[in-house]
């Protein structure tokens, strides 16, 4: 998980996939922390991708550095403490600006279930789960 944490920061992109009914949708995050032992990301329950994430927790996101890709399929599991939400925006201090940990719209959510796997056109992909 750690690896994975690692790749997401240094990338500084990735591109989280949700299922909206029959639709796949996707958009660029930056968001990748961990708290207690789980990773987490950060979004706005004002937002779409929040709405589907309720509706449908499975996800995949993929980001891209130095050769080697990632994708991480999981389930997302919010997390309504308030010091998961803290932890985050301490983590992230340019979220700030847009969030606070009480105002009703930030949430974080947990990756649960998760495969992620490290390719690259050189070396056979490896996989880690958590
Ligand atoms: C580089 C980059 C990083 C982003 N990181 C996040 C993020 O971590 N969480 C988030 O909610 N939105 C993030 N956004 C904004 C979302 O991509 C944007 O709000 C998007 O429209 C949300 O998807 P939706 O329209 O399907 O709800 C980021 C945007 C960019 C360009």
């Amino acid at each position: 998980m750690e690896r994975v944490e690692k790749f997401l920061k240094e990338a500084g992109i990735y591109y989280l996939a949700t299922v909206d009914g029959d639709q796949p949708r996707v958009r660029p995050f930056g968001t990748a922390h961990i708290f207690e032992g789980k990773l987490y990301i950060q979004t706005g329950k004002s937002k779409d991708v929040s709405r589907q994430i309720h509706a449908n927790p499975k996800v995949e996101l993929c980001a891209f550095k130095d050769g080697e890709w990632l994708r991480v399929a999981a389930e997302l599991v919010e997390d309504d403490r308030r010091e998961a939400r803290v932890s985050m925006l301490d983590a992230y201090p340019s979220l700030q600006a847009m969030y606070s940990a009480d105002d009703g719209n930030t949430e974080v959510f947990y990756l649960k279930n998760a495969t992620a796997t490290f390719s690259s056109f050189t070396k056979a992909p490896e996989v880690v789960k958590f």
